[in-house]
């Protein structure tokens, strides 16, 4: 029996990723790794320093001078950012609608990779981003795209944040995810797609129970081989 295998949880934003991630992380107790809270948290601090979100270079060096840490916390995971704790801050609309710039550029592609290939050689992980079946980690003994349809991922981001108290029209919130979805499949390096050996669920009508299950019942088989 195979232990300590990696999962890889690919998709367009909203799709369930990081949710379904994390419960399959917690049933098998394995660390879950936010691979976009790491491009997020590189855009907050470059919002921050004032770099130019066009400039690759600079941005690379900015990466080399920022520590990013995922930490377990009570509920999900702190993001701490040279040991500034942003959890919140990173999902602010700001920095929503600019990280698919940032992480647009190779530069920090490459050292974002390289992070995330040293936090999974242990194996025992569930890793979640656009990129991870394809390119960070293309010999994931399990590989899942996930993806629903635009209207559905606008729909749940909206109840989320209804849930949070904020009120945003659900037509922004749809053209939010649309043009970021473009901006991710559309760039030169390594952009979002699915990777040819990742198995492809459509949850648009589906819950977090049974997508998570349908994870959980392909990782047992694979460890069974
Ligand atoms: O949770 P949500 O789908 O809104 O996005 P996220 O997973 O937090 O990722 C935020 C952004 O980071 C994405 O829109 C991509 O631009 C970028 N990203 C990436 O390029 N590669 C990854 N492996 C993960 C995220
Ligand atoms: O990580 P990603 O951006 O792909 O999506 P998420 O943050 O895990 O999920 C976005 C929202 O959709 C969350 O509020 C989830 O609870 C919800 N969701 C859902 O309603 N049904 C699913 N099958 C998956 C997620």
């Amino acid at each position: 029996m195979k232990k300590n295998i990696r999962i890889a949880i690919d998709g367009p934003a909203a799709a369930g990723k990081s949710t379904v991630a994390k419960k399959v992380a917690d049933v098998l107790s394995y660390i879950y790794i936010d691979t976009g809270a790491m491009y997020r948290a590189l855009t907050y601090k470059a919002l921050k320093e004032g770099t130019d979100l066009h400039d690759g270079k600079a941005l690379g060096k900015l990466l080399q001078e920022t520590t990013i840490k995922l930490v377990p916390a009570e509920i999900g995971q702190k993001v701490l950012v040279n040991g500034e704790d942003v959890t919140e801050e990173i999902r602010y609309s700001n920095v929503t609608s600019h990280v698919s710039l940032v992480s647009q550029h190779r530069e920090v592609r490459e050292e974002m990779v390289q992070r995330q290939r040293e936090l999974a050689t242990e194996g025992g992980v569930v890793m979640d981003g656009r990129d991870i079946g394809t390119h960070v980690l293309p010999d994931a003994e399990v590989k899942i795209f996930l993806k629903a349809s635009v209207e559905e991922r606008a729909l749940r981001r909206y109840k989320e944040q209804q849930s949070k108290g904020i009120e945003t029209p659900l037509e922004k919130l749809k053209e939010e995810i649309a043009l970021r979805d473009k901006l991710d499949s559309e760039r030169e390096v390594s952009p979002l797609i699915k990777a040819d050996d990742a198995l492809e669920i459509d949850t648009t009508s589906m819950g977090i129970e049974d997508v998570s299950n349908l994870i959980l019942n392909i990782v047992k088989e694979r460890n069974e081989e």
